[in-house]
């Protein structure tokens, strides 16, 4: 983990990040995948599909409090969406969003692309 004071996170990211929404795991996933950053943290993503819908999304990471709040707010946007409108969120998007410091952009870079694998690997069954 890439530590920097809790000064540095915009309030937004420090809320959403105590929230920790969608944190934990699904029983019997449609689809998985887990990534490791360049920190050595991981972000996993869970998620329940019908239809080509996401209709259920968890996360799993030991991150840091910008890896938390952009896991959980990447599976706030995702729910709901087709997997090709979860596959068009960008990192810019989560970064943008949560005010997050340019340090701190590989773990919402981490989040996109767990989303992205899990997505992926549900197309490949
Ligand atoms: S520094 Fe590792 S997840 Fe943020």
């Amino acid at each position: 983990m890439i530590f920097v004071s809790i000064k540095m996170y915009a309030e937004k990211t420090i809320a959403v990040a105590r929230e920790r929404k969608h944190e934990g795991v699904i029983d019997s996933p449609d689809a998985v995948a887990e990534v490791g950053g360049i920190c050595g943290d991981k972000v996993k993503f869970y998620l329940k599909i019908e239809n080509e819908i996401i209709k259920e999304v968890k996360y799993e990471t030991p991150g840091c409090m910008a890896a938390v709040a952009s896991c959980s707010t990447l599976a706030e946007v995702a729910k709901g969406k087709t997997l090709d409108e979860a596959l068009a969120i960008t990192p810019k998007s989560l970064i943008e969003g949560l005010g997050l410091p340019g340090i701190k952009n590989h773990c919402a870079q981490m989040a996109v692309v767990a989303l992205k694998n899990a997505v992926g690997n549900y197309r490949k069954k």
